[in-house]
């Protein structure tokens, strides 16, 4: 899962996911998120990812920051951009074919090749926070029921 500070957007995702993996019991997912930027590296989630977690019972406090890199193209066969920028970021570091096939833009799975982006929450407040969590939650829903149909995405 891949934002820009990765503080808002891509933890709350990576967050979400596991929420639901672990609700299926399913353990051979690995779920990691990082940002296109270094603004944050080491940082804690923003405050308001935080408390739009914890309303839905999901802790972010042990949330470190780290930059998007070349070796997540290795570590990882699926790459979930949040937005339009993220996704040509990512897709600039790809290597080749094979990487670049494995950058997605997260919400074309709630509505496949509309190339809709989640919006950025920073500048927003609490109800932008929440709508972003919904979008998650539904894109998320939509790679848990891939996963438990393919055993794959
Ligand atoms: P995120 O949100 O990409 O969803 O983590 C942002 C966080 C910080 C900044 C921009 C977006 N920033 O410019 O510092």
């Amino acid at each position: 899962m891949v934002c820009l500070g990765n503080i808002c957007r891509s933890p709350m995702a990576k967050a979400i996911l596991l929420k639901k993996l672990d609700e299926k019991n399913i353990t051979w997912v690995e779920v990691d998120s990082a940002g296109t930027s270094d603004y944050h590296t080491g940082g804690k989630a923003d405050y308001r990812t935080m408390e739009s977690g914890k309303k839905h019972g999901i802790d972010l406090s042990n949330h470190r920051a780290r930059q998007f890199s070349r070796r997540d193209f290795d570590m990882f066969d699926l790459i979930y951009a949040m937005d339009s920028e993220n996704y040509s970021d990512i897709l600039y570091q790809a290597g080749n074919e094979d990487e670049k096939q494995k950058v997605k833009l997260i919400l074309n799975e709630i509505e496949p090749e509309a190339n809709l982006s989640v919006p950025d929450p920073w500048f927003g407040g609490e109800k932008d926070f929440e709508k972003v969590f919904n979008m998650l939650d539904k894109a998320c829903d939509i790679i848990i029921e891939k996963i438990e149909t393919n055993n794959e995405v």
